[in-house]
């Protein structure tokens, strides 16, 4: 495993290198392949290092902890959404001694950042739901009235509700930036029954997500869902659709304080916009031209990142 020791609090995992089959990465998380379970279930590792990226680029140094936070606040919605019965999920535990591939001397560093989970034939669609004028919706708003093609009231402020939440698919590159689609175009891709059923569940986990959360001084302004297909003992892709991924992450999510809601500004959120401003600069400086390699990031912007992801973690009651 890579490891590198930033400052004394903790080592940064940027990658993994486990002696098991099947290894694919992302840019947060390394995959592998674990054996079937004994009804023939095929098995996943999904570890979350500490790797960062912004603008799609993998930066060059890991934020040591960000995987276990991720994972940490991952497991809390999905312990607390499976409850509701709006859609089954991937994951089947989280114990590093449950996993008896893993070496023992491996286990302390994955510990808290595993999910042993369902494999899936992953559905090419990003399923967002936003509640509220923010990000690319704000810009689509001020010239046209919409946000991606949903035409929203007049007189919408920056960080206002929308009246009803919205669903908004984006295609899910193989490379680059993912493109906003429409509902009909996203039906042509897998289909209209399954386009229909991504809408439901994603606006229903979202209502949700967004009210749960709200108890708990966290404003959910939009949020990203992966689905996916459950595997036959073959390895088939069944009828069966399972939430994947991780969920309602700052990586995946835009949350604010509701403290700062309804000000008719966007709020400073838990999120990667220190880092992304940061890294604006940069550019703007013609020190950068978001290719990789990134640039290596002060500290104190890492900290910022580390802080804002952990305070989601605190206000939620998940670390
Ligand atoms: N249960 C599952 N079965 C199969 N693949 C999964 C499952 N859960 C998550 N994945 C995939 O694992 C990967 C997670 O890695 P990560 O979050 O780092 O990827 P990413 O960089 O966001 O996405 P990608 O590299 O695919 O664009 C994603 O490609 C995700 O679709
Ligand atoms: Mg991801």
């Amino acid at each position: 495993m890579n490891v590198s020791v930033l400052s004394t609090r903790e080592v940064a995992i940027s990658s993994t290198n486990l002696a098991l089959p099947g290894r694919r990465t992302g840019k947060v998380r390394d995959l592998y392949e674990l054996p079937p379970d004994l009804d023939g279930g095929r098995r996943l590792l999904v570890i979350a290092t500490d790797r960062v990226s912004a603008f799609d680029v993998v930066l060059p140094e890991a934020a040591p902890g960000k995987g276990r936070l991720l994972t940490q606040i991952s497991l809390w919605w999905f312990r607390r959404l499976r409850r509701l019965g709006i859609v089954p999920d991937h994951v089947i535990h989280a114990d590093v001694d449950a996993v008896p591939q893993l070496r023992p001397e491996d286990r302390p560093l994955l510990r808290d950042r595993i999910m042993v989970c369902r494999a899936a034939k992953v559905v090419p669609i990003e399923c967002v739901a936003r509640g509220f004028l923010a990000g690319s919706a704000l810009a689509e708003y001020r010239r046209h009235g919409t946000a991606c093609g949903v035409r929203l009231p007049a007189g919408l402020r920056p960080g206002d509700a929308f009246p009803e939440p919205i669903f908004t698919p984006a295609t899910k590159a193989a490379e680059g930036h993912d493109e906003n689609i429409s509902f009909e175009r996203g039906a042509e891709v897998v289909g209209e029954p399954l386009m229909r059923a991504l809408r439901d569940r994603t606006l229903r986990l979202y209502a949700a997500a967004r009210e749960i959360a709200a108890a708990k001084g966290l404003v959910l302004a939009d949020t990203k869902f992966e689905f996916g297909l459950a595997l036959d003992p073959s390895g088939r892709p069944t009828e069966e659709l399972l939430l994947v991924d991780e969920i309602l992450t700052p990586d995946s999510s835009r949350w604010w304080p509701a403290e700062e809601l309804g000000k008719g500004v966007i709020p400073r959120g838990f999120d990667k916009q220190p880092l992304r401003d940061w890294l604006q600069s940069e550019v703007d400086a013609g020190r950068w031209d978001k290719t990789p390699p990134g640039p290596a990031v002060p500290e104190v912007v890492q900290t910022a990142l580390l802080d804002a992801y952990a305070e989601v973690g605190r206000r939620l009651g998940a670390i």
